[in-house]
C-alpha cells in the first residue's frame, strides 16, 4: 500500500487533496490566514512541489525506509475500502462543516474553549484536523504557530508514509529544520483513551501505537513515531514531572473538561501556568456541556467555540412510583423495550462492573427462556476493567433483526459514543468516590446522579433519530432530589497524591494555587498531615528524600511509601509483588457460580498459616512465577490469567522504578514480619482493633468496620468458629475500606501493635496501643476470651 505512489492521495485527507487539484489545474486560490500571503505562497510552491517529489521518490525506493514503514496490512484492497469509508464517515460528523473555522480560531487564539455535544466529533476529529493542518510538526518557514500551509499538511502526512525519523532526515537534507510535535488529548477515563486512539488510528489507516497512540497508567502504547497521543489526565499530570514545560507538545487538548476530575482540575492550573511562557503552545479545553463560561473565565476570557449539535427529540418517561430495586426494574424495562418497541439499540446506565455482570447474566438467562419467540438480544457490557479485546464489541453494528443492549457505567455518558442507540434506561445512580476529610477515610459510594447527568444520559438516545429515555425514578425525585451539577472531584477526594505531585513539581504554596474551584482547606490540611506522617514532607512542608522517591511511583502515597520502606526491611522484591497485585484490583480470584466451593478451597491454599491477604497475594504471585507463568496453573487454581499478566506487567515497571530511585532488589521471604513491617510503614493509618462484638474499630478516628467476606481471615474465622471459637486477629492493617451493606476492610493482614509505635512514633502514642501491651503476653485465643 505504501509503495504505490497513487496511494499518497488516498492517504491525504480530503482538504488538501482538493487544494492539490486546484493547484494543478491552475485554479489555486489558497486561503492563508497569514499576513504575508506571498511568502506563504512561495513556501507552498517550493515545499509542495518538492514535497510531492520527495515523498513519491521515497515511496518508490521505499526499501531504504523499510523499518520506518507502517506495518503492512495483509489485505490491501479491504484496508483501502475501509479507509475510504471511514474518511467518508468523518465528513458526516457535526464538527466537519466547522473544520476551517475551528482551525482558524486555533490559529488566532492561544486558548480556546470548545463546546459540542457528545458524538459531534471533538475527540476523534480535532486532533486529526490539527495534525492535517501541520501542528504535529514545526519547521522553518512553515512553523505550526504561523500558517497551516499545505506544505505542512503534506509534510505531516509524509510522516505517516515515511515515519517520523525518515521525514525529519529528509527535511534536514533539504535544509529545512523540522521537528515533529505531539498533539496530546487527555481523557478522564482509561477506556476512553484506549478506544478513541484505536478509532483514530483506524481512520488514519495506521497501526495503533505508531502515529496514533495512547498512554494510561502502567500501559504506554506509543512509539517514537507517535504524533497524536491520547492519554488519561493523570498521565499528563505525571508527564510534568519529566517535562515541566511539555516541550514535546504543540497542542494540549483537555477533553471532557466538564467531568472535572481531580487530575483535570490540577491540569487546568498547570497548563494555564505554562501557557504564559510557552506562547507557541495551543490549549484547547473541550466540554460537552453548555456552561462553558466558567472555563472561559478561568482561562482569562478565552473565546468559546460552539459546535452546533444535531439533536432529535427525546421522549422522557418517569416511573409513577419509586422503584424498590432498580436492577430488577432495569431488567424488566430492557425486556419490555425489546418486545414492544421498534428497532433501535438500548443503553443502560449502571454503577459498576458487578452490577453489569449480574444484569448480563440475568438477561441472558431470561431471554434464553423465551427462545425464538423474540428477536435476538445482543448484550454488550462496557466498564473500565473490561478486557481490551471485548471493548471493541460495543461498536460493532447490530445485525439486521437483532437488538443490542449496552450495559455501561458512566463512561457512556459523555466519553464514548455508541451509534444506533435509540433507547436509554437510566436508573439514576452512579458510583462516586467520597472522602471524609475529618476522618481521612475514603470510600466508593453509590449516589444519585445530578440533573446535568440525567440530561446527558437522556440525550444519548436522540443522536441519530428521535429517542426515548426511561428514567427509573419519578418526576418528583428528579425535580427535588437531584442536585443540578455534580460536585467536582477535587472537593470530595483524598488529595495526598496530588499534593505530593505538586510538591515534587516545586509548587509549594498550595493555598494560592490557581484552582478553578479550590478544595476544602480541611482536605488540603489532611493531605499535608498524611504526607508528613508518611515522612514525605518535613515539618516545614518541604519534600523530603523519601517524598522525592515516593513521587517517582505512579501509585497512591501509601503504596509508594511501602515500597520505599521495603529498602529498610530488605524485602523490596516481595513488596513490589504485593503492590502490583494490589494495583490490579479485586479481579485476581475467579469464583464461578457453579464451582464456588472448589474456588474457595483453591483460594484458601494461598492462606495456609493464616498469613493474611497481602501475603496470600504474594503467595499467588510467587507460585505462578514458579510454574513459569503458566496459564494452566491459573485455571487449576481459579485465578484470572489476565489479571496475573497485568500484575506481572506492573511489577516489571515497578522494578524499573526501584532502580531509578536506587533501591536494591532484595528478597526476604523467610522473614514475613519484615514484609508486614514494610506494609505497615505505608499503611499505618489503616489500623484497626478487634472489639468484643467481633467487629473492628479503626484506631485513629474510631469507626466500626468489618473484615470483608472475601478476605482469607474472614474465611478462616468462619470455618473455625464452630470448632475453636474464633481466631480473628486482635490487630489488623487493611488496604482499603469499601461500603456495601457494612463498612468493610478489604485486603487485611494481622499486625503487632508495637509495630505502630516503632514505625510511626509521630502518629501513634503508647496510649493508642496500651491495652494491647497489657495482654501482649497472653496467647491470642486467651487474650480474646479475657475481654
Ligand atoms: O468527542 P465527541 O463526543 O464529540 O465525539 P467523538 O468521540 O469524536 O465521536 C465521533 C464519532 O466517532 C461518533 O459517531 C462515534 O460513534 C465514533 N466513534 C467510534 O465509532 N468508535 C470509537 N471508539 C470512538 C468514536
Ligand atoms: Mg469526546
Amino acid at each position: 500500500r505504501y509503495r504505490d505512489p497513487g496511494a499518497v492521495d488516498k492517504m491525504d485527507p480530503f482538504a488538501e487533496q482538493e487544494e492539490w487539484e486546484n493547484y494543478q489545474s491552475g485554479k489555486a486560490n489558497l486561503k492563508y490566514g497569514s499576513k504575508d500571503k506571498k511568502q506563504a505562497s512561495a513556501d507552498y510552491q517550493y515545499v509542495f512541489e518538492d514535497g510531492v517529489d520527495f515523498i513519491k521518490e521515497s515511496i518508490m525506493d521505499g526499501v531504504n525506509y523499510e523499518d520506518e514503514m507502517p506495518s503492512e496490512n495483509p489485505d490491501d484492497s479491504i484496508a483501502k475500502t475501509v479507509l475510504h469509508k471511514l474518511q467518508e464517515e468523518r465528513k458526516t460528523l457535526p464538527i466537519y462543516p466547522y473544520r476551517e473555522q475551528l482551525l482558524q480560531a486555533v490559529q488566532d487564539h492561544q486558548v480556546l474553549v470548545i463546546v459540542g455535544e457528545t458524538g459531534s466529533g471533538k475527540t476523534t476529529q480535532i486532533p486529526q484536523y490539527l495534525h492535517e493542518a501541520g501542528y504535529t510538526k514545526r519547521g522553518q518557514g512553515f512553523g505550526h504557530a504561523s500558517t497551516p500551509t499545505a506544505a505542512c499538511i503534506l509534510a505531516s502526512n509524509a510522516a505517516l508514509v515515511l515515519g517520523r525519523k525518515a521525514l525529519e532526515w529528509r527535511l534536514l537534507e533539504m535544509n529545512i529544520e523540522c521537528q515533529l510535535f505531539l498533539v496530546g488529548c487527555t481523557q478522564p477515563r482509561r477506556v476512553a483513551a484506549m478506544s478513541v486512539a484505536a478509532r483514530v488510528s483506524q481512520e488514519m489507516g495506521v497501526k495503533l501505537g505508531h502515529e496514533v497512540g495512547y498512554s494510561i497508567r502502567f500501559e504506554d502504547c506509543t512509539s517514537e513515531k507517535t504524533i497524536m497521543k491520547y492519554m488519561t489526565d493523570g498521565m499528563l499530570l505525571r508527564e510534568f514531572l519529566s517535562e515541566p514545560d511539555l516541550a514535546s507538545y504543540s497542542v494540549i487538548m483537555v477533553d471532557e473538561a466538564h467531568e472535572r476530575t481531580l487530575s483535570t482540575d490540577i491540569l487546568f492550573g498547570l497548563v494555564k501556568d505554562i501557557s504564559r511562557f510557552r506562547k507557541d503552545l495551543k490549549l484547547l479545553i473541550s466540554s460537552a456541556t453548555l456552561d462553558a463560561e466558567k472555563f472561559s473565565d478561568y482561562f482569562d476570557s478565552a473565546p468559546i467555540f460552539k459546535i452546533p449539535g444535531r439533536r432529535y427529540p427525546v421522549e422522557i418517561h418517569f416511573t409513577t412510583a419509586p422503584e424498590a430495586d432498580y436492577i430488577d426494574a432495569a431488567i424488566v424495562t430492557v425486556l419490555q423495550i425489546h418486545v414492544t418497541q421498534p428497532p433501535g439499540d438500548i443503553l443502560v446506565f449502571l454503577t459498576g462492573q458487578e452490577e453489569i455482570e449480574t444484569i448480563d447474566e440475568i438477561l441472558k438467562h431470561r431471554t434464553r427462556g423465551l427462545g425464538t419467540k423474540i428477536a435476538e438480544l445482543i448484550i454488550c457490557p462496557i466498564y473500565a476493567n473490561l478486557p481490551t479485546e471485548l471493548q471493541a464489541k460495543i461498536f460493532e453494528p447490530t445485525p439486521e433483526g437483532a437488538r443490542k443492549v449496552v450495559l455501561a457505567t458512566n463512561i457512556a455518558e459523555t466519553s464514548l459514543t455508541i451509534d444506533g442507540i435509540k433507547y436509554v434506561v437510566d436508573p439514576g445512580f452512579c458510583k462516586i468516590k467520597s472522602f471524609n476529610p475529618r476522618t481521612g477515610m475514603e470510600s466508593l459510594l453509590v449516589n444519585p446522579i445530578s440533573k446535568a447527568s440525567a440530561m446527558q444520559r437522556a440525550g444519548r438516545s436522540g443522536r441519530t433519530g428521535p429517542g426515548k429515555c426511561f428514567r427509573l425514578y419519578t418526576a418528583y425525585n428528579f425535580q427535588n432530589d437531584l442536585d443540578d451539577n455534580a460536585v467536582p472531584e477535587i472537593q470530595r477526594t483524598n488529595l495526598a497524591n496530588v499534593v505530593l505531585t505538586l510538591k515534587s513539581l516545586g509548587i509549594n504554596d498550595l493555598v494560592n494555587f490557581d484552582f478553578m474551584d479550590p478544595p476544602p482547606s480541611e482536605a488540603l490540611l489532611k493531605a499535608l498531615e498524611q504526607l508528613y506522617a508518611l515522612n514525605a514532607l518535613n515539618s516545614r512542608g518541604e519534600l523530603t528524600k523519601t517524598g522525592r522517591r515516593m513521587a517517582e511511583f505512579p501509585l497512591d502515597p501509601m503504596l509508594s511509601k511501602m515500597i520505599v520502606a521495603s529498602e529498610k526491611y530488605k524485602c523490596s522484591e516481595e513488596v513490589i509483588s504485593i503492590s502490583s497485585m494490589l494495583s490490579v484490583g479485586n479481579s485476581i480470584f475467579y469464583r464461578p457460580k457453579d464451582k464456588q466451593v472448589h474456588a474457595d478451597n483453591a483460594r484458601m491454599n494461598f492462606h495456609t498459616g493464616n498469613v493474611g491477604d497481602h501475603i496470600a497475594l504474594l503467595n499467588v504471585y510467587n507460585s505462578w512465577k514458579e510454574t513459569n507463568y503458566s496459564t494452566q496453573w491459573c485455571y487449576e487454581n481459579y485465578i484470572q490469567v489476565r489479571s496475573m499478566k497485568r500484575a506481572r506487567d506492573i511489577r516489571d515497571q515497578l522494578e524499573g522504578l526501584l532502580e531509578r530511585v536506587e533501591i536494591e532488589p532484595t528478597s526476604n521471604l523467610s522473614d514475613l514480619d519484615a514484609v508486614k513491617k514494610a506494609i505497615t510503614s505505608g499503611f499505618f493509618h489503616h489500623s484497626a482493633k478487634l472489639q468484643k462484638t467481633g467487629a473492628y474499630k479503626t484506631v485513629k478516628n474510631p469507626q466500626t468496620v468489618y473484615i470483608h467476606p472475601s478476605s482469607g481471615l474472614a474465611e478462616a474465622s468462619f470455618s473455625f468458629i464452630t470448632i475453636f471459637c474464633c481466631v480473628l486477629p486482635r490487630w489488623v492493617i487493611y488496604h482499603e475500606l469499601v461500603l456495601t451493606t457494612k463498612e468493610y476492610m478489604r485486603q487485611v493482614t494481622e499486625l503487632k501493635p508495637e509495630w505502630l509505635i516503632e514505625i510511626a512514633p509521630h502518629f501513634y502514642q503508647l496510649k493508642d496501643v496500651e491495652d494491647a501491651a497489657a495482654t501482649k503476653k497472653l496467647p491470642r485465643g486467651k487474650g480474646r476470651a479475657a475481654e
